[in-house]
Order: C-alpha cells, then structure tokens, then sequence
C-alpha cells in the first residue's frame, strides 16, 4: 500500500512538473523567462533541472489535474492544492513563481520549491511535508549532481537552488542545497554513503557562517578515517551564485580546492576573539577543542587532533586523553 501510494504520489508530481514546465514556455510564462534571463540562467540548465512556471491563477494546475482524473484530496495531501478549512475551499499552491522540480536519487519529483518573480515574500514557497516529500532530509540537485557524474566523489553543499543551478550553468555541476534547512544528520549520511569529501558552502553573511558552526558540530561524529569535509567561506555579501557571476568557475573552483579542511576550521574557531597570551583564555581554548575531539569517532583522525592540540597548547597529550576518558571535558 505504501508502494502503491508513493506512486500515486509521484505520477501526480510529475504530471504537475510537466505542466510548469510547459506554462514556461508559453506566451503566458514570458515573465518568468525575462526573470530568469535577467538572473543568468541559459535554457539548457533549466532544461537540465526541469525547471518550470507556476500562473498567477487559482487553479490552473487544480483544473488540470482534475481533467486527468486526479482528485482534489490526493492534491492537497502531495502539498500542490491548499485547502482553506474556514472556507472549505481549494486553490494552487504555487502561483506566479519560478518552479524548481525537487527530485530523489531517482530522479522521480518529489516536491518543488517555488520562487517570486520579484521582491514579495516570501521568496520561496516549498512543499509541505507530504507522503514522500521530507523537507530534513532531501538534498536539492544531487540526482543532477549524480547524472552529471556517476563516480561523484565530492559535493560541495550550498544553501539555495539558485546557487545549485547557477553553479551548473558554469560547469560546477556537483552543487546540492538543502532545502531552507539545516544541513542535518540524515543530510550528511546519506552523502557520505555516496562521496567521500563534502565542502560547506555557506552565504558570506552572518547566518551563512553559524550554519557552518552547526555544519562543523553534525559532522564530527560522522567524521571517520577517510572521510574529508570542509568549509568554504565566502566574501561578505555574496553567496556562490553571485560569486561564480562575478569572478567566473576558474576562480570559484580554485576556492573549493583551498577551502579549509575541518581540523583548521574547528582550532580557527576555537581561537576567535580569544587572547591565547592568557593562560584562562588558553584553557577556554583547549577545552573547546576538546569537547569537538571528544565527539569525533574513535581513529586516526582524532589521534591526530589531540596532538595537535597538545602542540597548539604545550599541555601533553597524555593530559587530554586522560580527560576525554574521564568524560571530564565541558563547554568552553
Ligand atoms: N529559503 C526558503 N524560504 C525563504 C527563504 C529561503 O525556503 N523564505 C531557502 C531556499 O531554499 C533558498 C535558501 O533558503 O534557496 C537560501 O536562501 P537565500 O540565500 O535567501 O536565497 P537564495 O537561494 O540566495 O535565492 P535568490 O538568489 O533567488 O535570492
Ligand atoms: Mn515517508
Ligand atoms: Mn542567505
Ligand atoms: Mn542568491
Ligand atoms: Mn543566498
């Protein structure tokens, strides 16, 4: 039954993927078209992610699916038709906004994220969590990332669709996005099921660098021998779809071959805004460090981190092995 649902869930999906896709197309979708052209984006990489628009209407999409005997409960409960309680009425979801299809590893839409042409918001309207639509744990563009390159070894995790599309568009096709959420667990799981390196690549804006603080906190555990991640911080103000604009996918992937490894980015951290001159400062330091070592997973890399931090603080490792063991670490 559940197997049956998902595809009754998925037909429906695509058949309203098709539809956006088409509306683009049309006399009607020539907004969206300048919008898109005005944003930089070349058809074949709309072609490549489906990329589609939504009418400014009521129930465009409602009446097309219904003329394909699709019913008004199987549309609300896949997130494409909103049903007002006091009212009792139904109408689109996604009206006048760039549609970008969300598809799992299969390629199969499972969801979209919908854009305003202009400045309204909010800017982005996604699915509701539905059947098959989870919002914490899909990836947006890793089938376009696995279609582009079936050894994937390295993705770069960006926040935005935008970012991904853009990046493709200059050849950097192994982008993925998390869609308006923190990168979680499962996120991080599941690509390390895939590739071995992931890099973080986050806006240059204050949000952007506190979600690579809590990327840095969900990765540790994860981080067994072999496997890379690391962090890209961009420049203030720019995010990797106006950054690869500017300075061109020559540049950008220069940026992600130097992006900070995760031993770099967690002592840099450690030691933000603090006097290491004063023996206080330092212990704040150490125990900070120490508590992300004490989450990493037993191996070379965490081996290394403690010596590491014994030469940074002239304390013997010996110290801080006993400490980590004691379970004697606390916050810095
Ligand atoms: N997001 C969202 N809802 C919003 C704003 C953002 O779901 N109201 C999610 C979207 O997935 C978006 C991502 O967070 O792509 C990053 O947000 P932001 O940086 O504000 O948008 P950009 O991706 O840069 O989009 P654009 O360039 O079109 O402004
Ligand atoms: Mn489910
Ligand atoms: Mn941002
Ligand atoms: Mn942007
Ligand atoms: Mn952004």
């Amino acid at each position: 039954a559940r197997e049956r649902k998902r595809k009754e869930g998925v037909n429906l999906l695509e058949l309203s993927a098709a539809y956006f896709r088409e509306r683009l197309k049309m006399p009607e979708g020539q907004g969206a078209r300048d919008y898109l052209e005005r944003r930089g984006l070349a058809p074949e990489v709309l072609e490549t992610f489906g990329v589609g628009y939504a009418l400014d209407g009521w129930e465009g999409l409602k009446r097309h699916l219904g003329e394909r005997g699709i019913g008004e409960p199987v549309q609300v409960e896949y997130g494409l038709l909103v049903h007002r309680e006091e009212s009792g009425r139904t109408y689109d979801r996604f009206r006048d906004r760039v549609m970008f299809p969300i598809r799992d590893i299969k390629g199969r839409t499972i969801g979209f994220g919908g854009r305003v042409l202009g400045d309204a918001k909010p800017k982005y309207l996604n699915s509701p969590e539905t059947p098959v639509f989870h919002k914490g744990r899909e990836l947006y563009g890793l089938y376009e990332a696995r279609q582009a390159d079936h050894r994937l070894e390295r993705v770069v995790i960006v926040e935005g669709y935008m970012d991904v599309v853009a990046l493709a568009q200059f050849g950097i096709r192994n982008a993925v996005a998390t869609l308006g959420t923190s990168t979680s667990e499962e996120h991080l799981g599941r690509l390390f099921r895939m590739v071995n390196e992931v890099v973080f690549c986050f806006d240059g804006d204050r949000a952007g660098r506190q979600a690579a603080t809590r990327a840095l906190e969900t990765a540790l555990p994860l981080m067994i021998d072999g496997r890379q991640a690391r962090f890209l911080f961009l420049p203030e103000g720019e995010d990797p779809d106006t950054l690869v604009r500017r300075e061109g996918a020559e540049a950008f992937q220069g940026r992600i071959t130097c992006a900070s490894p995760l031993s770099e980015f967690l002592f840099d951290q450690a030691a933000a805004g603090r006097d290491l001159a004063h023996i206080e400062e330092r212990e704040r330091y150490a125990s900070q460090v120490l508590k992300a070592i004490g989450r990493l997973p037993e191996g070379v890399l965490k081996s290394l981190m403690l010596t590491e931090l014994s030469r940074r603080t002239g304390v013997e490792a010996a110290n801080f092995s006993a400490l980590l063991a004691r379970g004697e670490v606390v916050a810095g």
